[in-house]
């Protein structure tokens, strides 16, 4: 049997954390047979790693290994994905096509997201699983297959299953066998062995000498909780890499990259490698990342801040926090009060002039009633114009694969499968 090291080294896997062992020894103890497998963990741990060792530990390594993000298939075309159409099936359903199901006989297919399959999926994923059999979509014909199962899942699925969103029956024949990664926030001794394995990948890849941690620094990141985990760390490093001009960096500068809420900025992953092409990858579009994110966290703020301010009642403001309102609520923010009005005095953003709360035909701050602060708008359309071209451009790079685009972007599927519908890319 693969020894535990051998199998590090093979897939590029850092780590020694004891839970993280036993993980990895469970993936090559099953890997010979065919028992389903799910992987749980937190977003950015590293279960993608599980399937690809029980594929490439078991008989079935020359057979194909096929991916298949079930959150990322639109809910009315993932069953003939999955299970292939009969010509005429649906309207453009122009010919017979195979699924992954008939192309992986004799391989693996690995179900990621599996909590997001829609429930007449799950249907047809039991029945696979329980007798090998299938129907394609559209016909009545049954097709046999023989496919190993891994899935993977960041959701908890009790309460999926509790929410009538995951069939139970489904649920306990996926997870015959159950594999959990941990989270890097328990793994602190990894932590920085992680760290200076992104630092050299990424000083390579952008041909900048290595960034080296001060201990202060190290000591932070084994304190920082992660959110995001591995994939967060790896993004962090790699912003680093390109944008600190020191190639020390200690406790507070770091603190300066490390987000405070759970979005983060994040870049990159994939394979170790970042992002592969140099063009897409310039700082300048990864500073628009930044500032996307910047600019939603922003916006979050003003929200809170309005719901407090409207709790607290009318007729209860300083003359500096009506001054400070005015000028964190821009007109285009749209301050807006239903008695008298609250708005600047000097509406030209190039000019700097401090802004100043008047009500209607009264110059006297105290007579400021009824204020109502609606919603901040999104982001500004030049920024909106922006994220717009870095997805079509990463779509483009990826040839249509949102996926991959998705990876690249930093953003997960659904977000970006939200985003191509706000912005009309669907073509
Ligand atoms: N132990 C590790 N050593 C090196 N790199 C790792 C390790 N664990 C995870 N990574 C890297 O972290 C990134 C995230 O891992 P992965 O894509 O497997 O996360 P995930 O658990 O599938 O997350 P999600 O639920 O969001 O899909 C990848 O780039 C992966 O290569
Ligand atoms: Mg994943």
């Amino acid at each position: 049997m693969t020894d535990l090291q051998s199998l590090k080294t093979r897939f590029g896997i850092i780590g020694n954390y004891p839970a993280l062992n036993r993980a990895l020894e469970k993936a090559i103890q099953v890997a010979p047979t065919d028992i389903s497998v799910l992987v749980m963990g937190e977003s950015g741990v590293g279960k993608e790693f599980i399937p690809k060792i029980i594929h490439g530990e078991s008989r079935r390594k020359h057979q194909p290994y096929i991916v298949v993000n079930c959150g990322a298939i639109p809910e009315g075309t993932i069953d003939s994905e999955l299970f292939g159409h009969e010509k005429g099936a649906f309207t453009g359903a122009t010919s017979t096509r195979k699924g992954y199901f008939e192309v992986a006989d004799g391989g693996t297919i690995f179900l990621d997201e599996v909590g997001e399959l829609p429930l007449q999926t799950q249907v047809r994923l039991l029945r696979v699983l329980e007798s090998g059999e299938f129907m394609k979509v559209g016909s009545s014909q049954i097709q046999k297959t023989d496919v190993r199962i891994v899935a993977a899942t960041n959701v908890n699925m009790l309460n999926a299953i509790h929410d009538g969103r995951f069939r139970e029956d489904l649920y306990y024949r996926l997870n015959t066998v159950q594999i959990d990664m941990p989270p890097l926030r328990e793994r602190k001794g990894d932590i920085h062995l992680l760290y200076r394995k992104f630092a050299v990948d990424f000083a390579e890849k952008y041909r900048m000498p290595e960034l080296v941690l001060t201990d202060d620094a190290v000591n932070y990141l084994e304190k920082y909780p992660f959110p995001g985990n591995i994939r967060q760390l790896r993004n962090l490093v790699e912003q680093m890499t390109v944008v600190e001009q020191n190639r020390t960096v200690n406790s507070v500068k770091l603190a300066e990259y490390i987000p405070t809420t759970t979005n983060l900025p994040a870049v990159v992953q994939k394979n170790g490698a970042g992002i592969s092409n140099s063009e897409f990858n310039s700082e300048r579009e990864i500073m628009y990342k930044i500032l996307f994110d910047m600019r939603n966290d922003l916006n979050d703020l003003k929200s809170l801040t309005s719901e407090l301010i409207k709790n607290r009642g009318n007729n209860d403001f300083s003359n500096q926090e009506k001054n400070l309102i005015n000028r964190v609520f821009t007109p285009e923010t749209q301050v807006q009060n239903s008695g008298s009005l609250l708005y600047f005095e000097n509406n030209n953003a190039n000019q700097y002039q401090n802004p100043t709360i008047i009500s209607e035909g009264n110059d006297d701050y105290d007579d400021v009633e009824d204020i109502e602060i609606e919603e901040t708008k999104p982001d500004s359309l030049s920024l909106q114009n922006n994220e717009r071209e870095l997805i079509v451009k990463a779509l483009e790079k990826h040839k249509g694969r949102r996926n991959k685009a998705a990876e690249e972007l930093g953003i997960s599927q659904r977000t970006l499968y939200r985003k191509i519908k706000q912005y009309n890319l669907e073509d």
